[in-house]
């Protein structure tokens, strides 16, 4: 259904047929002519130049500066995201394509889609669209794309990490050792091996099959709560047994790992009441993103021990302001949001960035799994 702000949008640029989506025909009408590209990236400032395939920052503006001015784009690239005055909102009201990650993000409202009267494409360079007020998308017409796939083995490498950062309480003894102290004891009484351990993912998607297939030799007991279940033959390959009902997942996991995206559905799914289901002592790692988390139910859990250990990359929001209570809390494990930004991460979603650009310039479709809002409508898993 087409709501009538994306009608009116659609009537006054001229481009609806009857014969196709209008959506598909405003977007494939944005071929030809030059258009203002903004980036919304981190900065690098002295580290910018220690690695030539350093892409993902404002410096190197994923490589594709040349490549879009010698086709007589326009290119601009910021780390100035928040409030009204920053240099994102100067270019809001111009600009055509808007290009963001998920590790500082630009987030796109409502009130920012409203203002943004020529913008017709917002590109995650990465896993995530979250960012974006996806509904307020797809009723402007606006096209919402990511780069599927572009980080997935990072996330699930990291996570792994994570998983045995916690089980073998490797934080103090690192803190140990940088403030001159040696105390095996302080360490030692909640360490434990990762082998025979149940470890349970939120979400086995990409990440999630990943990161299964990367425990599978630890020989842990493996679960896996996702709305979809998993083709047999890889289920049993993987080792992991479906639990439909997460609730009835969650007293069973000594270590449960988040890599489901943050939805309306999910949006603050692990409140005090579900925390409260989560076996006493459990380890939580969570790449997917912080708001799937109640902020203060996770720091109280962490302060009572209910929660014994926390790790994870991703805040709310981000940058994570200084007083943010993960900070704070014990038995954390906690850093910026780097995950899924390895140099071999920013490879990949530089290049796939650069193909959806490609295509959006010549009129041609994108990657399907790629697209989060398409012709009016959100990716099944955000509806
Ligand atoms: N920290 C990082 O650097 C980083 C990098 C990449 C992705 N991520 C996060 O990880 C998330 C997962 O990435 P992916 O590539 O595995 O995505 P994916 O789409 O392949 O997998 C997501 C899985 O979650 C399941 N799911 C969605 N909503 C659900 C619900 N309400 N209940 C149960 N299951 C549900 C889906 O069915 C799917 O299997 C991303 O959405 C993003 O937020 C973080």
């Amino acid at each position: 259904m087409l709501r009538t702000s994306a009608k009116n949008a659609i009537r006054a640029v001229g481009l609806a047929g009857a014969d196709a989506s209008p959506f598909a025909r405003r977007f494939h009408g944005s071929a030809g002519g030059s258009k203002k590209i903004v980036g919304v990236f981190y900065k690098a400032n002295e580290y910018a130049t220690k690695n030539p395939n350093f892409l993902g920052c404002v410096e190197g503006s994923l490589g594709i500066r040349e490549w879009l001015e010698n086709q007589g784009h326009q290119y601009i690239v910021t780390d100035d995201k928040e409030g009204p005055h920053s240099e994102l909102d100067n270019h809001i009201p111009d600009l055509h394509v808007l290009i963001t990650t998920p590790f500082h993000p630009a987030y796109v409202t409502a009130e920012r889609i409203k203002k943004a009267k020529n913008l017709q494409l917002l590109l995650t360079a990465g896993i995530g669209s979250d960012h974006v007020d996806l509904k307020a998308a797809a009723e402007a017409g606006l096209t919402v794309a990511e780069v599927t796939g572009s980080n997935v083995v990072s996330v699930a490498e990291d996570e792994l990490l994570r998983i045995l950062v916690l089980v073998r309480n490797f934080v103090p003894g690192y803190q140990q050792v940088i403030n001159g102290e040696w105390n095996v004891a302080a360490i030692a009484y909640r360490a434990y091996d990762l082998e025979g351990k149940t470890v349970g993912t939120i979400g086995a998607g990409r990440i999630g099959k990943l990161l299964l297939q990367r425990l599978k030799p630890f020989n842990c007991n493996l679960l896996y709560h996702d709305r979809i279940k998993i083709d047999p033959a890889l289920e049993k390959e993987l080792g992991a047994k479906f639990e439909e009902d997460l609730d009835a997942m969650l007293p069973k996991c000594d270590i449960v790992v988040i890599n489901m995206p943050l939805t309306e559905k999910t949006r603050g799914l692990f409140d005090k009441e579900r925390i409260a289901k989560l076996k006493k002592g459990v380890l939580v790692v969570n790449n997917a993103r912080g708001a799937i988390m109640d902020t203060q139910a996770v720091a109280d859990a962490c302060a009572t021990g209910h929660i014994a250990g926390y790790s994870g990359d991703v805040w709310n929001p981000q940058p994570a302001p200084k007083d943010h209570p993960w900070r704070y809390m014990p038995n954390h494990a906690m850093t910026p949001h780097i995950s899924g930004t390895t140099i071999d991460a920013q490879l990949r979603y530089a290049a796939g960035t650069k193909d959806m650009l490609d295509r959006f310039f010549k009129g041609e479709e994108f990657p399907p799994q790629n697209y989060i809002v398409k012709e009016g409508k959100l990716a099944s898993q955000y509806q």
